[in-house]
């Protein structure tokens, strides 16, 4: 698909949005999922042949029907009002911005925010995402496949100070840390201290 011409009236909505998102998130408490669903979609990237990533293809049942998506159909559904309303954003920036105003609504950093990713209708195979059940050298190849490096594993892992497992959509159970719904180092200090703190 074509992109997106960020004009006036396309930042106008990008505000719009960012403020409904805003909304949305603290009365929901969604933020996990939010930014969850901002990674799948663009965990996907593949660098080298420049398919895959953040372009809105997570919105297709033929991929959010894969495994490892399990239960991100709540989070498309959530945004679907958000992007009736300000029709002009492409659903690749919609999901990014939720993932921005996921990580400041939790008292996350600031993230810029630039606009123009395009949406396309491609869905990636199965299998382009991390397999929690596999170890250090599947997430090197998945990771630089996108490249990324080590220290971009690490970074980006940090991801889970928030929200949690679900039985029903991962296998697993239980939180990172104990304030799954605030963006802190707590998941890091876990990781590194090989400590997995459940909610029970
Ligand atoms: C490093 C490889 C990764 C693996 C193997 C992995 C795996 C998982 C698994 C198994 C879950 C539980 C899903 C559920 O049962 O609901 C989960 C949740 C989550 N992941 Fe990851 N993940 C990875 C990287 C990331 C990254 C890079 C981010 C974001 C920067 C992220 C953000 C999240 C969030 C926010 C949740 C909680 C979702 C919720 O509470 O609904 N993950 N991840």
């Amino acid at each position: 698909m074509a992109a997106p011409v960020v004009d006036a009236e396309y930042l106008r909505q990008v505000e719009g949005a960012r403020r409904d998102l805003r909304a949305l998130i603290a009365s929901k408490g969604c933020a996990p999922i939010m930014l969850r669903l901002a990674w799948h979609d663009a965990g996907t990237y593949d660098a080298k042949i420049k398919t895959g990533g953040a372009n809105g293809s997570i919105r297709h049942e033929e991929e959010y029907t894969h495994g490892s998506n399990a239960g991100l159909k709540i989070a498309i559904d959530l945004l679907e009002p958000i992007k009736r309303k300000h029709p002009k954003i492409t659903y690749a920036d919609l999901y990014q911005l939720a993932g921005v105003v996921a990580v400041e609504v939790t008292g996350g950093p600031t993230v810029d925010f630039v606009s123009g990713r395009r949406d396309s209708s491609v869905c990636p195979r199965e299998g382009r995402l991390p397999d929690v059940k596999k170890g250090a050298p599947h997430l090197r190849d998945i990771f630089y496949r996108m490249g990324l490096t080590d220290k971009d594993i690490v970074a980006l892992s940090g991801g889970h100070t928030m929200g949690m497992a679900h039985p029903e959509r991962s296998g697993f159970d239980g939180a990172w840390t104990k304030e799954p719904l605030k963006f802190d180092h707590r998941a890091a200090e876990g990781g590194i201290r090989g400590t997995f703190e459940t909610s029970n």
